[in-house]
């Protein structure tokens, strides 16, 4: 009869790696955030009547399959209080990746078409503080996908650190959906054709 494969030795070289990768990841798109000249060429409206509308909506669709996962994710760890269907699995996979791409999406229009801003806007206006942080979150969370990636792929990991990456991306993008998408819904209600 084969032998099972013995189990691989945990190392916390892991997540120290992945936490400086998803770092200089995070810093690299606040530089390219912070020096790229903004512009609507290479935008997309996706037949909404401007790329704002698109990206609250979009984000609101972000926003709901986030928390999909969290639930999911409890569900496969055991936390419902009942036991998870079969194909809870690759449904969590399904919309994991589509939150993802999504997330790509949205982030490229506000990376391309803004920028990351902070100080002041060119009318001399101080870059509201909202701004600020939705900005640099919105950088952090693609810095907290490498750490995610990284934690469902390795197999020498320590056991709390899958469930730590997942909960910190799902935490950023949370906190990115409230600082834009929830608080222009807020503010101004369903987005008019006043604002590319
Ligand atoms: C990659 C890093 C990101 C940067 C640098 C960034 C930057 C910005 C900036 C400067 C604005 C304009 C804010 C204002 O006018 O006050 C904005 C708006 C917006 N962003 Fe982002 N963003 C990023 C990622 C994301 C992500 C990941 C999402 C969605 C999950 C998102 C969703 C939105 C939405 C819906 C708006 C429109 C509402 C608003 O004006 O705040 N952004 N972003």
């Amino acid at each position: 009869m084969a032998e099972a494969a013995p189990a691989p030795t945990r190392s916390m070289a892991v997540p120290l790696t992945a936490f400086a990768a998803g770092a200089v990841v995070a810093l690299l798109l606040g530089v390219f955030g912070t020096v790229h000249d903004p512009t609507l060429g290479g935008t997309t409206t996706l037949g909404f009547r401007t790329v704002l509308a698109m990206k609250v909506a979009v984000s609101c669709v972000i926003g709901v399959l986030a928390v999909l996962q969290l639930l999911g994710a409890l569900w496969l760890y055991g936390k419902l209080g009942r036991p998870a269907p079969s194909w809870l699995g690759t449904a969590h996979r399904v919309t994991g990746a589509t939150a993802l791409l999504l997330t790509v999406f949205v982030a490229y229009h506000c990376l391309w078409a803004l920028g990351l801003e902070t100080g002041h806007l060119p009318d001399g206006e101080k870059v509201p503080l909202r701004t600020v942080v939705h900005g640099v979150l919105g950088c952090a969370v693609f810095g907290a996908v490498v750490v995610k990636v990284v934690a469902v792929r390795s197999r020498r990991a320590p056991g709390w650190f899958l469930p730590l990456a997942g909960g910190l991306l799902f935490a950023l993008l949370v906190l990115v959906v409230l600082t834009s998408a929830v608080w222009y819904l807020n503010a101004h209600g369903w987005p008019s054709n006043t604002y590319a």
